[in-house]
C-alpha cells in the first residue's frame, strides 16, 4: 500500500474550493437550521402553553370576559401550536436540503467528496515531513462535519416519524422515545454550531486560514 497522497488532491487544508451545490446547500441549511432553532425556542418560551393561560386570562378579565383555565389554556395552546406546524414546515426543507446533500455528493469533484478527503488526509498524515498538527486538527473537524451529517439524518428520520405517527395509535408509545432522540440531538447540533463558527471565526482572525467565508461564498476560484 502506498502512503503518496493522491496527486490530484490538494494538501489538506480549510481553504479550498466549493461547488455550487455545496454553496447552495451551505447557505440554505444554515437558514433552515436557525429557523428551525427559533421556532423550538419561542415554543419553550415566550409561548410556552402553560405561562401563558393566565395571560389569556387576565386579557379576557379587562374585557369583562370571564374564562376559565381550560378554555385559556386552548387558546395558549394553539399559538404554541402554530409555532410547531412552522417548525414542521421547516423540518420538511432541512429533510429536502439533506436529500439533496446525499444527491449531489454522487456529482461532486473527488477532491471535494467525504470520503476521499478523509482517505487523503489519513494519507498525508503518514508523509514524512507532514505538518502532523495542522493535519490532525484537519482530520478532526472533517470528523465534525461526519458527525453532523449523522445528526442531521437522525434528526430528519425521527422528525418525520414524528409528523407520521401523530396520526398511528399503535405508534404513540415509542413516539416518545423518538421524541427525547429529536430532542437529545438538538443538543449534539447545537454544540456542532458553536464549534463550526468559533472555528470559522478563528480561521478569520489567523493568518494560515484566512478567506474561509468568502470561499464559502464565492466558490474560492
Ligand atoms: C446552522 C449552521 C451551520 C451548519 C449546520 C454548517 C455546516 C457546515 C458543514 C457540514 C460544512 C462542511 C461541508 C463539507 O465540506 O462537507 C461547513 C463548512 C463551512 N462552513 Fe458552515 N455551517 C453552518 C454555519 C456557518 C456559518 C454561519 C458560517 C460563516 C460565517 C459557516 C462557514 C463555513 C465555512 C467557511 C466552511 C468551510 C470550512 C471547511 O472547508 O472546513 N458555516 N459548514
Ligand atoms: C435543526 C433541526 C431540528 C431541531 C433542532 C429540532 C428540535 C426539536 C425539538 C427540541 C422538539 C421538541 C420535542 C419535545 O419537546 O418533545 C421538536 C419537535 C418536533 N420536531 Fe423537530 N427539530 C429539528 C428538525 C426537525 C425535522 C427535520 C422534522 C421533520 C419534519 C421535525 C419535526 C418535529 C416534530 C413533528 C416535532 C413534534 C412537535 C409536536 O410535538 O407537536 N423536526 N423538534
Amino acid at each position: 500500500m502506498t502512503t503518496e497522497p493522491n496527486s490530484k488532491f490538494p494538501e489538506p487544508s480549510f481553504n479550498g474550493k466549493h461547488s455550487r451545490s455545496m454553496r447552495l446547500w451551505h447557505w440554505s441549511s444554515f437558514l433552515a437550521m436557525s429557523g428551525s432553532l427559533i421556532t423550538v425556542l419561542l415554543a419553550k418560551t415566550l409561548f410556552n402553553t402553560k405561562s401563558n393561560i393566565a395571560l389569556v386570562q387576565d386579557t379576557l378579565n379587562e374585557a369583562k370576559i370571564s374564562v376559565s383555565a381550560d378554555q385559556a389554556k386552548s387558546v395558549s395552546h394553539e399559538f404554541n401550536d402554530l409555532l410547531w406546524h412552522w417548525h414542521i414546515y421547516i423540518g420538511y426543507a432541512l429533510s429536502a436540503l439533506f436529500l439533496f446533500r446525499i444527491i449531489f455528493e454522487f456529482f461532486q469533484p473527488k477532491e471535494q467528496k467525504v470520503i476521499p478527503i478523509l482517505k487523503n488526509t489519513l494519507k498525508a498524515l503518514k508523509m514524512p515531513g507532514a505538518d502532523k498538527k495542522y493535519i490532525k486538527h484537519y482530520l478532526l473537524v472533517r470528523w465534525l462535519y461526519v458527525i453532523l451529517y449523522l445528526s442531521l439524518f437522525t434528526q430528519a428520520c425521527t422528525g418525520l416519524f414524528m409528523v407520521y405517527s401523530d396520526d398511528v395509535e399503535n405508534l404513540k408509545t415509542i413516539r416518545h422515545n423518538v421524541s427525547d432522540i429529536h430532542s437529545f440531538n438538538m443538543w449534539v447540533i447545537i454544540s456542532f454550531i458553536v464549534l463550526h463558527l468559533g472555528g470559522v471565526i478563528m480561521s478569520e482572525l489567523g493568518k494560515r486560514n484566512k478567506g474561509v467565508v468568502s470561499e464559502m461564498i464565492n466558490g474560492g476560484e
